[in-house]
């Protein structure tokens, strides 16, 4: 009988032990992948063209979250041939570094959003929005027509932008100033647009994939 043995034979049958032990060898290995993508997330930083949401887009945002765009919508781009053919250039992750929740996601029901700004007109968005069997006979996708009679509230988004500064994002004090004014006689229905039609246009990804 092989030396050591008894240490195997005292682990393996009892399961207590072998649980505890799989349980300490499951962590180390767990914190020797998951530490690297802690350090290397603050590493990555916004690629050109790629700034903070400005206050009409990051109001358009919170309504994409809200009205739960993201159960349909992905907006991440895989490095495969049939998505960049249809979609563009893959995504990379400095693109999101502004996106708090980020909009990955991996449940398709619509196309993925990624790139999907300037691809239509604004016009074409806001009848899509309203009624998307308008411009789309076939689609399935839910009407949102409230979206154009609510306006937007600027008493916060002050207090949005700056919470985003304490995480990092580069808002001036004369931003954030100046933020309640850029949303005054606005929509949701503006807001959403504004922030579908800047999706995905950083010039750093422009170049046929
Ligand atoms: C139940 C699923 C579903 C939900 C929820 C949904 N969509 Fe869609 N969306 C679709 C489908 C399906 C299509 C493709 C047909 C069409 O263009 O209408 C689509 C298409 C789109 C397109 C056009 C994309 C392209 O490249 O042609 C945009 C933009 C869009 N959706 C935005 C939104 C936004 C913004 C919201 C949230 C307010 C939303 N969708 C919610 C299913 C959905």
């Amino acid at each position: 009988m092989a030396k050591g043995y008894k240490y195997f034979e005292a682990v393996e049958k009892h399961a207590g032990k072998l649980g505890i032990l799989t349980a300490i060898m499951v962590s180390i290995g767990g914190l020797a992948e998951i530490t690297p993508l802690f350090v290397e997330a603050h590493a990555i930083t916004a690629v050109e063209g790629v700034a903070p949401y400005d206050p009409l887009r990051l109001a358009g945002k919170d309504i994409y979250v809200r009205e739960g765009c993201y159960t349909c919508h992905t907006q991440m781009i895989r490095a495969l041939r049939a998505e960049t053919q249809r979609y563009g250039h893959y995504s990379i992750s400095s693109e999101s570094v502004y996106d708090r929740p980020h909009q990955w996601g991996s449940k398709r029901t619509g196309p993925d959003l990624a790139r999907v700004g300037g691809k239509y007109s604004d016009e074409w968005q806001r009848l899509h929005l309203m009624d998307p069997r308008a411009v789309v006979q076939a689609s399935n996708m839910p009407a949102y027509p409230w979206l154009a009679d609510e306006q937007l509230d600027a008493a916060d988004i002050s207090a949005r932008m700056r919470a985003l500064q304490r995480l990092g994002d580069p808002y001036t004090a004369a931003d954030i100033a100046a933020a309640p004014a850029a949303l005054e006689g606005k929509t949701s229905l503006d807001a959403l647009v504004a922030y579908l039609q800047g999706l995905g246009v950083s010039p750093a990804t422009e170049a046929a994939p």
